[in-house]
């Protein structure tokens, strides 16, 4: 695949303390000078004025996987308004863009700066791995290009590894319709400051809604299925101001679900049986690499054709370790698809010698040593495992029949013993799932043998809502509680994200809530606490 040319991070990267004045000249000097020289040619060919290039940084700036002396920044440029094709037309093919970061929120004390270029190959985006921070501090950035500067962003280092750590905020959120509602959700969770944002999938969707769906706002585009396609999609999420605070206020930690390429795809296999796996892989490439051009992930990350990596570990000081999963990439295909549209729906065991075949998987077999092997790790109070799933079971069905989603841990029946097994044997401290997907809050116990409520309770489960999302049916879902006690809370009403605030003697669970996703201005409220306490793995009311 292309390859960005590699950026000047490392060796442009400047010692402590530089001045800014030594990097930015005043903005009227670049844009008759510098910005002036690059752009106007470029503007004039296309046809454009000035006031529709006032900036190209209409798509934001991130941070994200941080590390003990650093973090990655992130943006792409583009213009306003969004062309299809795209998201930066109109700009010249090959653009610097500085970046600086500093140690004072108004930028008067650049420790770092340096020199990438963003390409149209890369999507116009740049990633610049910062390194030589000092850990356990905010610390703010900001690029230049084009004679504009971009807005402040505010990220995070790491603590040392093994530092005291007394608190740490995480923000959790996953699965944002575009068409379905306003992300005054991302705006409320920015307002709270939390020290890292975990997203867990379903940043875009790749299909659009049929108009009498009743969409909030329409992408403007057809199915994405080719980078173009994909590349549109992020754009529009993208140009979200509240989407745009979110990611300005903390640094993010990302992993991907389906809907970044295809609803309820497998591994190699697409969900529509008639694309081959040839032509789906091809898809798969251009969706992953889609998402690398849009989020604020290493360099590292960079797939190569239709993989990439993006299972990791972050760690926070004595206080807790974040392993991240990839459920889509490496999994078997779904089990035994039934009449249900594109193969997906409820089976049953009986019917379904998937569900107990230990030769499939849901992680791959390099991703699940690397995971177990991350358990052995005791060296943090709280061990978080952030993914893209629903772990816990949901039995559906009656009496006489049980039922199981195959899209889920549920699919994955053997599998999710051994992941549990691992957990029982290798004894993590305060093993929590954090779980994306499925569009509405669950708080789960899990025990060691999932359909056995008397089976050890080895760790606990927390599913945030969707930003924007439909959730699923909560009457259904609800009826189904009393043949699933682990659930100790449901709901599929409520739009908005989970506040997590970790101490070493407990985790505090916000479940905030927005009033309307079709309201850009919508309010946000608790819809309930609940706590996990040290060395319990239960969730209770709080
Ligand atoms: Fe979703």
């Amino acid at each position: 695949m292309d390859r960005l040319p590699r950026n000047c991070a490392s060796q442009q990267a400047s010692g402590p303390r530089i001045g800014e004045n030594a990097l930015l000249l005043p903005r009227r000097t670049l844009l008759t000078g510098l910005g002036a020289a690059v752009a106007a040619p470029a503007f004039t060919a296309f046809g454009r004025s000035l006031p529709n290039i006032d900036t190209p940084f209409v798509l934001g700036v991130a941070s994200g996987d941080p590390a003990e002396d650093g973090f990655t920044l992130w943006t792409r440029l583009g213009v306003l308004p969004l062309d299809p094709a795209d998201a930066a037309a109109g700009l010249p093919g090959s653009v610097h863009v500085q970046w600086s970061v500093a140690s004072d929120e108004g930028m008067r004390s650049v420790v770092r700066r340096g020199t990438a270029t963003a390409e149209r190959r890369g999507g116009h985006s740049i990633h610049v791995d910062v390194e030589g921070l000092a850990p356990d501090r905010p610390y703010w950035y900001r690029f230049t290009a084009l004679g504009a500067r971009s807005e402040i962003g505010r990220t995070r280092t790491l603590p040392a590894r093994g530092a005291a750590l007394d608190r740490l905020r995480i923000g959790i959120a996953s699965c944002a319709s575009y068409e379905r509602g306003f992300f005054s959700a991302y705006r409320h969770l920015a307002e709270e400051r939390p020290d890292l944002v975990l997203f867990l999938g379903d940043y875009i969707y790749e299909y659009s809604l049929a108009a009498n769906a009743d969409p909030v706002r329409g992408y403007g585009s057809d199915t994405a299925t080719d980078v173009a396609g994909y590349r549109h999609r992020y754009a529009r999420h993208r140009s979200d101001p509240d989407l745009q605070a979110a990611h300005a206020a903390a640094p993010w930690v990302s992993v991907w679900d389906d809907h970044e390429v295809q609803d309820d795809y497998s591994g190699i296999w697409s969900s529509h049986p008639e694309l081959a796996v040839r032509d789906f892989r091809r898809r798969r490439a251009a969706g992953y690499r889609a998402w690398f051009e849009n989020m604020p992930v290493r360099r590292a990350l960079r797939p190569h054709g239709d993989h990439a990596r993006i299972y990791r570990r972050f760690r926070y000081g004595d206080l807790a370790t974040i392993s991240t999963l990839d459920g889509r990439q490496y999994r078997s295909r779904q089990p035994c698809p039934t009449a249900a549209p594109f193969g997906k729906g409820h089976i049953e065991p009986a019917s379904c010698a998937d569900l107990a075949d230990p030769s499939r998987t849901m992680l791959g077999a390099a991703q699940e040593r690397w995971a177990y092997k991350g358990m052995e790790d005791k060296s943090a109070a709280w061990t978080l495992i952030a993914q893209d799933l629903l772990m816990a079971t949901v039995r559906a069905g009656d009496d006489q029949t049980e039922r199981y989603w195959t899209d889920t841990w549920d699919g994955f029946q053997a599998p999710r013993q051994r992941f549990l097994d691992a957990i029982a044997a290798r004894r993590p401290n305060n093993p929590v799932i954090l779980s994306g997907d499925y569009h509405a809050y669950y708080l789960n116990d899990l025990h060691q043998r999932p359909d056995d409520a008397n089976s050890p309770r080895i760790a606990t489960e927390i599913l945030g809502t969707s930003i924007t999302s439909n959730g699923p049916s909560y009457d259904a879902v609800t009826a189904r509680l009393p043949r699933n006690p682990h659930i100790r809370f449901f709901d599929s009403r409520a739009r908005g994200y989970v506040m997590l605030d970790l101490k070493r003697e407990r985790m505090d669970i916000a479940l905030r809530t927005i009033s309307d996703r079709r309201d850009r201005a919508a309010t946000v409220s608790t819809l309930a606490n609940f706590a996990i306490e040290s060395g319990r793995p239960e969730i209770v009311r709080a």
